[in-house]
């Protein structure tokens, strides 16, 4: 009974995400984890801090120190198949894939992902999440873990929109529960300063199994 009303949900959530795509770029929808889900990727997250598993994230092929410093400041951990404790992670996204795979027909294979925290005074600049020499990124899917999140605390998540000559932009607050999805090609965002440390894990789809990326 309650996994039916709970699929039920989840069917729900995937047409809005997928209503979003389609008619504003962007989905998004609230809930997507649990507050228990949310609870146990903050306890991953927190043992892989404790392990000192996360590393300074980089820019492309761009390693230099200096520079990325002053695009991004997160530090990264990245997801992978061994990690059983984040298996129901790996099924909704999974879900989330055929789901996509069905309406959209975008031939989604495989995804990545990662934890990323942003330590307090640090931000992501503008940019786009597909790069030139790999366009293996389809779309963009971020989900926040930050419980009672305000605008005070900053690190929005700025979504940029051509309009005509002029732009729009929209700020997302990264609040815990929330999933964000969008296209990796077309839509510019930036993480804005963030006064507290902010925790979320960014992934996206492939359009490649993961094993083949090589021949992108
Ligand atoms: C990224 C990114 C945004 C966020 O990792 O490419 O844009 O809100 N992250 O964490
Ligand atoms: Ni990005």
């Amino acid at each position: 009974m309650s996994i039916g009303l709970d699929r039920n949900a989840l069917a729900q959530q995937l047409d809005q995400l997928v209503d979003g795509l389609a008619e504003q770029h962007f989905g998004l929808v609230d809930n997507f984890f649990t507050g228990e889900e949310v609870d146990t990727l903050l306890n991953e997250f927190e043992a892989y801090q404790q392990q000192d598993e996360f590393k300074k994230a980089g820019i492309g092929q761009q390693d230099d120190f200096q520079v990325n410093k002053k695009i991004r400041g997160d530090h990264i951990r990245w997801i992978e198949e061994s990690d059983t404790h984040l298996s129901f992670f790996a099924e909704k996204i999974r879900t989330l894939i055929d789901f996509l795979n069905q309406t959209c027909y975008l031939g989604l294979k495989d995804f990545e992902a990662h934890f990323a925290v942003y330590p307090e005074g640090t931000f992501y600049k503008r940019h786009l999440d597909q790069f030139h020499q790999d366009k293996n990124r389809q779309i963009t899917i971020l989900c926040y873990l930050n419980k009672e999140w305000t605008e005070a605390d900053g690190g929005q998540l700025r979504l940029f929109f051509p309009e005509g000559e002029n732009e729009k932009t929209l700020d997302i607050l990264p609040k815990a529960g929330r999933l964000l999805i969008f296209r990796s090609d077309k839509l510019e965002h930036e993480v804005l300063l963030t006064h507290k440390e902010r925790y979320s894990i960014a992934g996206w789809l492939l359009d490649k199994p993961k094993t083949l990326s090589f021949l992108a």
